[in-house]
């Protein structure tokens, strides 16, 4: 370990030490940062048996800053250790921040890329000049103690009209062959996803480009690419996208398209947003070893200052990642599920039928509910913690919220039919499955501390199940450091 990396660590360690420790606001079955700011899941792996979940985290600061790879490992999605940040930016080439990439397992190893992200000083626009986003590749025996950085490819390595933005590679293995999406700004202002192959993990070739003749905006991060049922599925984070109707109204947004090829020039369409809510990004999938597609997200949403707010930076922290939810593709689409894990989190349930109204005081603290509703077309409205609101009218599925979304006003997708509804309501944040994950909205707002209010108008069955927290063990200590 170099000295940098070991001050670096200290530093973090120490920052963590000193934080806020009230716990207003911090999550029960969600992972947030020790202090500081947290961005997107990196590196979702499930390596000998164990979950490894990585992430954007700037231990300095409550805004976004020089980026580590923070650490959590559970061997079950509900007993988490924290560990050490595994990577912090302790080299020429990712001197600004380590940013978001992915991992691999293979033959007993783990192997991590990422982006090494370097802002030049001078005058510069930081698009076409003045900014290094290198592709860096680290390996480990045990997944925790990484060894030497090494540099895949530099900016003068990928194509020449690309601007200085190209990041977050994604790699996996197809055709007998490594693969790498990476996401592009081109010189132009136009969102690409380029893919490149290795047979070694350190010799890459330009072997494809993802485009899309639609306006899907001037950048593309975070891309993904999977196969499920024998689909192919590309995911990526564009930005500047236009509002369209009920479509695309946060600041960026994520979302998939169905991707026939990899090689060559690709065009992609259909973009289709993965989640309604107003906090929702960078979203990353991996492929268990039971051989199921887990995807993460950032519950949170950059740059989105004067438009909505999270008070936690009072308490000195700010985001939070979404749940572990396995996909599924139905005719194209893809679907969400909590992954069956959350189920141990269960306390109790209080059972209630809504022939009309229902009003009590059973949503307590953390919780999730379940609701089945009687006649599909009719309209639904659940109101919870007095504030949130979830409203179908037989044409549309609506959240919105008062003061508890401290800005967050309304959000929508058009629906036919509402079958069932699952929420997973935090301290501070909230999850709504629709129709068994067709439709998800993730936001967070910020209820009173004893509110507890849920209330339902329309026929419908109710299961509402107080939850325990996560157990997380802070394994992150200097020791010999
Ligand atoms: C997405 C993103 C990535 C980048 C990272 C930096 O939120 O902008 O493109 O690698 O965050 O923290």
């Amino acid at each position: 370990m170099n000295i940098r990396t070991r001050n670096m660590l200290k530093a973090a360690k120490y920052l963590e030490n000193s934080a806020c420790t009230d716990r207003k606001w911090r999550p029960g079955f969600h992972l947030s940062p020790m202090t500081g700011w947290m961005n997107d899941p990196n590196g979702l792996c499930q390596f000998n048996g164990e979950y490894h979940i990585f992430f954007q985290y700037s231990p300095f600061d409550t805004k976004p800053g020089t980026n580590y790879w923070g650490h959590y490992l559970t061997k079950d999605l509900i007993h988490y250790d924290y560990l050490p940040p595994a990577l912090c930016c302790d080299i020429r080439e990712d001197c600004h921040g380590v940013y978001s990439g992915s991992a691999v397992a293979y033959k007993g190893r783990m192997h991590l890329f990422y982006t090494g992200n370097v802002k030049q000083t001078g005058e510069y626009d930081f698009i076409n000049a003045g900014r290094e986003h290198n592709t860096i590749h680290i390996s480990s025996e045990d997944g925790v103690n990484f060894g030497q950085k090494e540099i895949l490819m530099r900016n003068s390595d990928y194509p020449k009209d690309m601007s200085c933005h190209i990041r977050d590679p994604k790699v996996w293995r197809e055709n007998g062959l490594w693969q790498m999406a990476l996401g592009a700004r081109t010189k132009s202002g136009e969102g690409k996803i380029l893919i490149y192959t290795s047979e070694n993990m350190t010799d890459w070739t330009h072997t494809g480009t993802v485009s899309s003749e639609e306006n899907y905006g001037y950048m593309w991060e975070c891309p993904d690419v999977f196969t499920l049922n024998g689909t192919r599925f590309i995911t990526f984070s564009p930005q500047g996208i236009e509002a369209s109707g009920e479509l695309y109204n946060n600041v960026y947004q994520s979302g998939y398209c169905l991707l026939d090829d990899i090689s060559g020039e690709v065009k992609i369409t259909g973009f289709t947003e993965l989640d309604r809510g107003f906090d929702f990004y960078a979203p990353q999938t991996f492929e268990d070893e039971s051989g199921r597609r887990i995807l993460i997200g950032w519950l949170g949403m950059p740059d989105i200052d004067g438009i909505y707010e999270n008070p936690t930076h009072e308490y000195g922290w700010m985001h939070m990642l979404t749940i572990p939810r396995e996909l599924y593709a139905k005719n194209g689409k893809l679907c969400q599920k909590p992954v069956s894990e959350l189920k141990a989190l269960r306390k109790s349930e209080i059972r209630a039928d809504c022939g009309g109204e229902y009003v009590s005081d059973s949503a307590k603290g953390i919780f999730e509910a379940e609701i089945k509703v009687k006649y599909p077309e009719k309209p639904l409205e659940l109101t919870v913690k007095n504030d949130m609101k979830i409203e179908f009218d037989g044409k549309m599925l609506s959240l919105s919220f008062g003061s508890s979304g401290m800005g967050r006003t309304k959000r929508s997708v058009k629906m036919s039919r509402l079958e069932d509804i699952r929420i997973f309501c935090d301290r501070s944040s909230v999850e709504i499955f629709a129709n068994r994950g067709e439709e998800v909205f993730s936001s967070r707002f910020y209820p009173g501390d004893n509110e507890c209010g849920f209330a339902a108008k329309g026929e419908c069955s109710i299961v509402i199940y107080p939850l325990d927290s996560f157990e997380i063990t802070d394994k992150f200590s200097l020791g010999g450091q």
